[in-house]
């Protein structure tokens, strides 16, 4: 492992920038913008580098996805719908040849069957789910294992 203090992209999908307004009983208050800053700070704590990405579209998914091999040590990702149906976000995972985690702020496995499909559980080392934004941290905490950071 490198001195340098690793990449770890974290990546929201489709509906995810309506946090704040949608059902805060399931998904909390923060908004997305807030989430961030709250993942970064508990990046930093950690000795870790965040970067963030949004999108509504698939492909801009995908093809962020593809770009990271070059600027990334490890991914977060909240894929939010796409999670349960979108084989090209799985694929796109796969090229990316990172480690990942998975995170759900919301407990799938407690909701509607259809939520309890996940097509990217298989390539990511970790899946939290039902954790709220906690469940960022622990994911880092993940990938700082995964990767041997100790954080010199
Ligand atoms: C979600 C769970 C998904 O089922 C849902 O479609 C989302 C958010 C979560 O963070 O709990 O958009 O990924």
């Amino acid at each position: 492992m490198s001195k340098r203090s690793p990449r770890v992209e974290i990546m929201h999908g489709v509906n995810l920038d309506q946090l704040g307004r949608r059902d805060p009983a399931i998904y909390g208050t923060l908004t997305l913008a807030e989430l961030e800053r709250r993942i970064a700070e508990d990046a930093r704590a950690l000795g870790l580098t965040t970067s963030f990405f949004h999108s509504n579209h698939e492909g801009e998914f995908v093809e962020h996805l593809h770009s990271l091999r070059a600027s990334a040590d490890a991914i977060i990702l909240n894929p939010g719908a796409w999670t349960h149906y979108a084989w090209s976000i799985r694929d796109a995972l796969e090229i990316a040849e990172l480690p990942a985690v998975e995170v759900h702020l919301s407990d799938v496995k407690q909701r509607e069957p259809w939520r309890h499909v996940s097509v990217i559980a298989e390539l990511c080392c970790a899946t939290i789910s039902g954790h709220g934004p906690d469940g960022y941290g622990q994911a880092l905490m993940r990938l700082r294992d995964e990767l041997g950071w100790d954080g010199a």
